[in-house]
């Protein structure tokens, strides 16, 4: 069944009783207060994008690969007419002037080499072509993610004998890399060493705090009397970019580094800081992993960082105006009054989808205009109403709630504790919001909304229009569309693109709704430049082909096309892996993807004994240990990925 308008296009959307219940709400409130306009406002609704979809685009993208099975193959996997290629495996040296050293399979590599290799656990990723401000399809900068850590696999004997050689080495297996990469004519990829553009950024790599809370009283710690600088950057899971060629890295689950000796504070509850940690086990070795001894150290880490690639000398600057959460990820839009648009999750459950709107318009003509773009705006959280409609709420000190009154101090305050001011604005709580992608065309806004097996529980929210599911163990993607179509505006229309699901599961509301092949927690969601939508999942490790997912085999990625709705499976990864980082060169005949944790199992990360694992990927069993790798995919015929 399928829901026509009255432009005769036609929704994507199969039957799917919240998402009907939520266009008739929407109608019915457009008929209570429009009356007779209601069906003219129809029209204008965000849910009829066919025609919008093909105008502005860059090339017209459609599904033309035959979509491949679910799998349990350790392998990636990809369509007929299609190959992947790993191109850079954790330990790989970047290609730095000063050494190249090679990695060891038996993880025997030091700290130091580490620094000058692939970090682990490949996440965001972006495609920066060589120079700046061309559309070089086969030479460019690649720069991503290196999220955590599993120490199991890090070092030779695992957490035995916990050193400060050990922490360095996962601190330098933290952050991001920056190489450069280049294709022969046969459209071979391969990693150019040594380059000078290569980088890798840790989590000791000095940093710059910037924006509103730079140098408050909450940044100020015994070794950073100024509150202005800090060391280093961790758990970058998603990440973004800027018009202007620099990169966002994003500082996702930065608490589960710190212990407390001490007292908590309130934000560090509000933050998921505990006493214990998640066993990485720095502060035994690095005293400022120790939230009680230092209490401020953790306002210093939830950033988003931006840094230019094509400088190897630049300092990365942690950019306060866009808050202080578990950033997924920061995705841009321009506004049509000029002004950068950035849009972001929380990924946590029942945490808020925030966009940050900059002063200033950007400077298309010069880059370095925009060196501080991201210092000066306002930062908004969503929510999201029952009919369908949705406002942007400013976290503005002095305005509403977030005022000293209530406990807010200055807007550094608020920024450094941003969630408790969405808490405090009353902004809608989510099925753990992931990535963000912002149609090239039409400005339309897409978000994974991954899972959230919390909601609906005994003293947990309950279900609402926009999460709605109670125990979500599938998750879904969520859509809006601006007031005016501008990324600025202060207002949108929402629905559901995809409730997400096992069409054989024997439970009707966890089959979800997805015209296509099947899947669960999508995470990664990226628009090429033909406007198709790229889905990645990330089933954690613990339930991976068990349970609600025994028959959805192992983390996959898969292609939708927004005008017809239909979702296709085009690759499936290799054992305990999830897919995740997607990008494309300008012409779309290259994609690079990101396999990260291959091998994870749930007990994996924290046995030293390097527990049997489940994967080789990629080496192979004469190989060694599994790598978190960036993989490339061509089509056999040199085409359009996808197409
Ligand atoms: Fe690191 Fe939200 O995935
Ligand atoms: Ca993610
Ligand atoms: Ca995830």
């Amino acid at each position: 069944m399928s829901h026509s308008y009255s432009d005769g296009r036609s929704l994507n959307s199969s039957p799917n009783a919240t998402f009907e219940q939520i266009l008739e709400a929407r109608l019915s409130r457009r008929g209570l207060l429009k009356g007779a306009a209601a069906l003219a406002a129809v029209s204008a609704l965000p849910l009829s994008l066919g025609a919008c979809a093909t105008t502005g685009l860059r090339r017209e993208g459609r599904l033309g690969f035959s979509g491949i099975t679910v799998s349990t193959a350790d392998a990636v996997r990809v369509p007929a007419g299609y190959s992947a290629k790993v191109l850079y495996a954790w330990g790989d040296p970047v290609g730095h002037p000063s050494g190249s050293p090679a990695f060891r399979q038996d993880a025997g590599n030091s700290a130091a080499e580490q620094a000058l290799q692939a970090g682990m656990h490949h996440d965001g990723i972006h495609y920066f072509p060589l120079p700046y401000g061309s559309e070089n399809s086969v030479n460019g900068l690649l720069v991503m993610n290196h999220e955590y850590t599993d120490d199991g696999l890090l070092h030779s004997d695992g957490f035995a004998d916990w050193s400060a050689e050990k922490v360095r080495k996962a601190q330098n297996a933290h952050g991001c890399s920056v190489i450069e990469v280049r294709a022969a004519a046969d459209g071979q990829w391969e990693v150019v060493r040594p380059s000078r553009y290569a980088r890798r950024i840790t989590a000791a790599t000095p940093m710059r705090i910037a924006g509103p809370a730079a140098g408050s009283a909450g940044m100020k710690t015994a070794a950073d009397p100024a509150g202005t600088e800090v060391l280093g950057t961790f758990n970058n899971c998603a990440h973004g970019y800027t018009p202007w060629g620099s990169y966002l890295t994003c500082e996702e689950n930065w608490n589960t580094y710190f212990t407390n000796s001490g007292t908590l504070t309130a934000d560090h509850r509000r933050n998921g800081v505990s006493a214990k940690g998640r066993g990485y086990r720095w502060n035994e070795f690095d005293e400022r992993f120790d939230a009680g001894k230092h209490p401020n150290e953790t306002n210093r880490h939830g950033w988003v960082v931006e840094f230019d690639p094509y400088d190897p000398q630049s300092q990365p600057v942690k950019r306060t105006a866009l808050g202080r959460f578990s950033h997924e990820g920061a995705w841009p839009a321009t506004a049509n009054d000029g002004r950068l648009v950035i849009y972001m999750g929380d990924d946590r459950v029942f945490e808020y989808i925030y966009k940050f709107v900059s002063r200033d318009a950007w400077n298309r003509k010069d880059r370095n205009a925009n060196r501080n773009i991201l210092d000066h705006g306002t930062l908004y959280v969503a929510k999201f109403s029952d009919d369908g409609s949705g406002e942007w709420l400013p976290l503005v000190h002095g305005r509403g709630a977030l005022t000293a009154a209530n406990g807010f101090a200055d807007q550094a305050d608020v920024l450094i504790r941003t969630r408790a001011a969405g808490d405090a604005v009353g902004a809608t709580k989510m099925d753990r919001p992931e990535w963000i992608a912002v149609h090239p065309a039409t400005n339309e806004v897409y978000c994974t909304l991954t899972n959230n097996s919390q909601r609906g529980a005994k003293d947990r929210p309950a279900t609402d229009r926009a999460n709605p599911r109670a125990s979500n163990v599938f998750g879904q993607i969520i859509r809006w569309r601006e007031a005016g179509n501008d990324p600025a505006g202060m207002k949108f229309e929402w629905d559901l693109f995809a409730v997400a699901g096992d069409a054989q599961h024997p439970d009707a509301e966890r089959r979800g709704n997805i015209k296509g092949d099947s899947f669960g927690s999508p995470d990664g969601l990226w628009f090429d430049d033909g406007g198709l939508l790229w889905i990645q999942t990330d089933v954690s490790t613990s339930t991976l082909n068990k349970g609600h997912y025994e028959r959805l085999g192992n983390n996959m990625m898969l292609a939708a096309d927004i005008k017809t709705g239909e979702i296709r499976r085009f690759l499936t990864g290799p054992n305990g892996a999830e897919v995740t980082g997607v990008v494309t060169t300008p012409d779309g005949k290259t994609m690079f993807i990101n396999i990260q944790h291959p091998g994870e199992t749930s007990s994996e990360r924290n046995d030293p004994k390097n527990p049997k694992l489940v994967s080789s990927w990629p080496d192979g069993p004469a190989g060694g240990r599994p790598r978190s790798a960036t993989v490339v995919i061509r089509k056999n015929d040199g085409g359009i990925i996808g197409t």
